[in-house]
């Protein structure tokens, strides 16, 4: 029997990355896919591969931003496998970095409603589908950034992040009683486009390595069994978490 055998699983963010790795593995482990981020090449690629594999997904392209986006996707597993179990909200962006008082109005809401208004919208969306089936997992994915750790230049990026933690914690409260779990996934830094392009000199991609306990940065299939845990039966008594799967960057200090 496979962890994810018969649920079916939203993931966002998955044209690359993180979420790239995550439905590929999902699939693998018996889920019924439907699979977002706007880049519908990259979606479709990803869809044939599981699907040449003998897995079962469907993608829709669109901006997390958008509420008609975050309803389409819990519409289009309710048509294609019947329901909802997890939502596996993951997309993100990391938006401009650089000191607060340089940061316009209009880049800080951009990165605040891709990351954190963006995990709202697919909470509002998913949970009444999972009442239906009176059970369900939320997995936020966050951040060790703005949860253990300061990192100068992130501040939009920090707080939106620190910020699904704590909707973790009140959607797991209010939802625990009705069966439904909701997690935060707290990557280190993960070799994916995102941390390629925030550490783009050999001299700040070992700067990096640096700073984890491990002294490298993980590969996205690390963190993807990390979402599989959360996803899966296995992490059944497990809610209201932020889950660090950081290398030790949190407690690292040589
Ligand atoms: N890499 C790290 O070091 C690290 C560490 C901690 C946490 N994280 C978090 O991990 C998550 C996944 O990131 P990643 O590292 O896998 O980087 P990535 O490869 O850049 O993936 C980001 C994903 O989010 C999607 N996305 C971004 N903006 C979107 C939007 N407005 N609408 C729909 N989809 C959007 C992207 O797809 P499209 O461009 O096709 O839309 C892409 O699939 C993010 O939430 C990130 O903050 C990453």
């Amino acid at each position: 029997m496979t962890q994810l055998e018969n649920k079916i699983v939203i993931i966002t963010g998955a044209s690359s990355g993180i979420g790239h790795a995550a439905a590929k593995l999902f699939a693998e482990e018996g889920a019924k896919l439907v699979v977002g981020a706007r880049r519908q090449v990259e979606l479709d690629t990803l869809v044939g591969e599981i699907r040449a594999s003998g897995g079962q997904a469907i993608a829709l392209a669109g901006d997390v931003r958008e509420e008609a986006y975050a309803k389409a996707l819990v519409g289009l597993a309710h048509t294609e496998f019947g329901g909802l179990d997890v939502g596996f909200n993951n997309a993100g962006q990391l938006g401009d970095l650089g000191e607060a008082p340089g940061i316009t109005l209009a880049s800080w809401q951009e990165t605040l409603e891709t990351n954190l208004t963006s995990a709202f919208l697919g909470a509002k969306y998913q949970l009444p589908a999972m009442l239906e089936r009176g059970s369900g997992s939320l997995i936020f994915t966050s951040s060790f950034v703005g949860y253990t750790v300061g990192m100068p230049g992130m501040a939009a990026y920090a707080a939106s992040k620190s910020g699904m933690v704590g909707l973790t914690k009140v959607l797991a409260a209010e939802y625990g009683p009705r069966g439904i779990r909701a997690n935060a996934l707290l990557p280190g830094g993960t070799n994916t486009e995102m941390a390629r392009a925030h550490s783009n000199t050999p001299e700040a991609r070992e700067f990096v390595c640096g700073l984890h306990a491990l002294k490298r940065i993980a590969r996205p299939e690390e963190i993807a069994q990390t979402a599989l845990y959360l996803a899966s039966d296995a992490s059944s008594f497990t809610t209201g978490q932020a889950i660090l799967v950081d290398g030790g960057v949190s407690i690292n200090r040589t």
